[in-house]
Order: C-alpha cells, then structure tokens, then sequence
C-alpha cells in the first residue's frame, strides 16, 4: 500500500508516530504530509524530535489564520502532493482544520484517482456544533471510506449518522506512544527540573476558544485558578493563543502567582501529567492521558466527546457554566478520591497495539476493494 498520513498540529504528531512506525515493519510506502498548522518549535518541531517521527515529506506551511482561510490553504497545496504521489489511502488523524482540508480534498479527488480516506479517531461527538473540532469530525467522518475508532462509544455515534458500516475499532493510538515514552519521559523528570514536588501540584491545560476567548470566561477560570495556588503549586504549560489574549483581557496579573511555563514538548508534558497530583484541562488528550495514567482529572467544559474517560476513567466535569466555586469543588472531589495505579482501569483497546490494528484494517480494506 501507498499511504499519505497528514499530520497537522500538535494532538496529530502522537498520533501519526506509532502509525508511520507501523506500516514501515508491515513493508508499505508512506509519505509524511506537516500541514504546518503548528509550526513553532514548541508547538511542532520540538514533537518530531521527542516522537522520532521522520522529516515531513511535503511541510505545507498554511500557518495560522481564520478557520476558513486555514482549510482553504491546506486544501490547495494539499490537493497538489495528492495528485503527485497518487497513494491508495489518504491517512488523516483526530479533528483540528488540517484533517477535515485533507479529507474533503480526497474525497474530491477520489473518483479520479481511486485514492481512499481513513480516519482514526473517528466517531467522537460532543454535540456541540459551536466547536470548530465538532464540525471537522463530523464532515470528515460522512468523507470517510474507513472509519477507525478509538473506543466503543463512537460506534452508537456512527450508527445515528449512518455510518456504522465503515467502522473499525481498532484502540487508542495516543496509548501506543504514551505507553512507549512513559519510561523516557519520567527520566526527563519534569517536575524535580522545575524544583517542584512530585504529587504536590496541579497541572492545568486551557486552549479552548470558549474558554479563553471571552474574557469573562477567561477570568473565572484564573480567578479559580488563583484560588487554587493558594493550596497548591499550580503548573501552567501556556498556550499561545492563551497569552495572546490574557495580554489583550488585561488578565496577565492573575498569572504572576501560578507557575507558568512555555507549552513543552512531549516528553516533559507526558512527566508532568504523570506526576501531578491531579489535572485541569480543556484538552481532549489530556483526558485520555490521565485516564491510562491514573491521574485524577477535572475537564473545564460543557460535556466531553471522550466518554469513556468518565465511565471507566479518572476524568470529571467541571459544573457547567463553570464558576469558581464549581471548579474548586470538582477538584476537591478529584483530589478525594487521588490517584490510581498506572493501567489499573482502561477503555477496552487503550493497550499500545493500536498501530498495529490500523494498519491490518488498511490492509483487510484494501483486499477487499
Ligand atoms: C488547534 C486545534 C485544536 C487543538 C489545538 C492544540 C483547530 C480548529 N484547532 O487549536 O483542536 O486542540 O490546536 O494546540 O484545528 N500559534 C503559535 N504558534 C503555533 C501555532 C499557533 O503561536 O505554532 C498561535 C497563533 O497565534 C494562532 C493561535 O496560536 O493564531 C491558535 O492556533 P490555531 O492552530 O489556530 O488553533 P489552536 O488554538 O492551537
């Protein structure tokens, strides 16, 4: 097989690397496509080191600007590297701008070159259309000839929309790395680099546009967040998107008692998550990664399209519409019930052998073309 896998942004790189990794040992061609969605070293580069992901074949360089112009832009220079190396399938992983571009761009592209589209990560809904990630699953999943799916509750979502039908479930790919680097990345020792205490802080996450692009939004959850420093350490890897408007929101004073730290790369945030004493976050992956790592997370939003990182996880929702006293109350309650041990309870398929999985649904779907 001849696959392209596009890797984007920052959640895409943890996911491409086992895949990519995977097809070379099965003996298939693969072409690494960076959109360049991300492009500063702590957003990008500094993944493909930590990741031993190879040098993207073709880097886009689409940068960063409104949702529209950034898919448009994906999807003209991505429609060109298509039509150059006509693969037999277009590989696009999780649910930022550049997976929704390259899946609409082959499947336009698919009666004339026959090159098919797999998604992994497929099925998740929060059912919140406000969420630019919600539209891109949703149109790149109806796109979609293959739909490979992380845990069990996508398949319901599919069968609603009727696509069940292409389904696979093949696992967690994110667990694959995160299983592979635990051992590197607690040697990286994060916290003890930060001089901070092992189990003693918390870690945070906040990117989401409804959370940090309001300002009202903004302030309860520093506001919350300020509280919280005054009973514990309270880690800050800060978005840039984050910065840019706590600056522009005159919010950058509530930073000044938090640690904050520029966003870090794989390594140092997979040691910081795994010695938290517990995590708040807006971030998908996160949920997922405290879920495998036993780590007590509260999500700052109004649902989560994971389910099972509450079902079966370590993950909470913070009261909606969030307050500080909610947001204190559901860490409270995170903290009561602590850690769990590493693996001790997860979603069925979150086993480091996703990878494998995925290639041998490409290749049952191929033989059966
Ligand atoms: C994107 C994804 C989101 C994902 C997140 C992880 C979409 C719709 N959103 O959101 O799903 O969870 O990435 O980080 O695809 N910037 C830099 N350097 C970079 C990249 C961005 O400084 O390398 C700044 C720019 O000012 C940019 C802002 O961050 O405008 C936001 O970046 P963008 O990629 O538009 O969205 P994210 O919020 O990162």
């Amino acid at each position: 097989m001849r696959v392209i896998a596009v890797a984007g942004a920052r959640p895409n790189f943890m996911k491409v690397a086992p895949i990519l990794r995977a097809l070379r040992t099965a003996g298939h061609a693969s072409t690494l496509v960076h959109t360049g969605q991300h492009y500063d070293a702590q957003m990008s580069g500094r993944f493909f080191a930590d990741l031993d992901l190879p040098e993207p074949d073709f880097n886009l360089e689409v940068g960063s600007a409104s949702h529209t112009q950034q898919t448009a832009k994906v999807m003209e220079r991505f429609e060109t590297v298509v039509r150059d190396i006509r693969p037999d399938w277009v590989l696009v992983v999780g649910d930022v701008n550049s997976t929704m571009a390259c899946a609409l761009v082959t499947a336009q592209l698919r009666p004339a070159l026959g090159c098919r589209l797999a998604h992994v990560e497929a099925g998740l809904r929060s059912h919140d259309w406000d969420m630019p990630e919600e539209l891109n699953r949703a149109v790149t999943d109806r796109v979609s000839d293959l739909l490979l799916t992380p845990s069990r509750d996508a398949q319901p979502n599919l069968a609603r929309e009727g696509l069940d039908g292409q389904a696979v479930f093949v696992g967690n790919v994110m667990i694959d790395t995160l299983l592979h680097q635990l051992p590197s990345a607690r040697s990286v020792d994060m916290p003890g680099r930060l001089g901070i205490e092992r189990d003693r802080y918390v870690l945070v996450t906040l990117h989401r546009p409804s959370n940090v692009d309001e300002s009202g939004a903004l302030r309860v959850i520093l506001d919350a967040l300020v509280q919280l420093a005054r009973e514990r350490t309270v880690v800050l890897p800060l978005h840039p998107r984050t910065l840019k408007n706590a600056i522009a929101f005159g919010l950058d004073a509530h930073l000044t008692p938090l640690r904050v730290v520029e966003p870090v790369g794989y390594r140092e945030m997979l040691s910081l998550t795994d010695g938290a004493a517990a995590v708040l976050t807006d971030s998908g992956g996160l949920q997922e990664e405290t879920t495998v790592l036993g780590v007590p997370c509260v999500t700052l939003r109004a649902q989560t399209e994971r389910p099972a990182t509450i079902t079966e996880g370590t993950n909470r929702l913070a009261p909606w519409p969030l307050t500080v006293e909610g947001i204190m109350d559901a860490w409270r309650g995170a903290m009561a019930i602590g850690r769990r041990r590493v693996g001790e309870r997860v979603p069925v398929g979150w086993d480091g052998q996703a990878a494998a999985r995925i290639v041998a649904a490409l290749e049952a779907a191929t033989s059966t073309k």
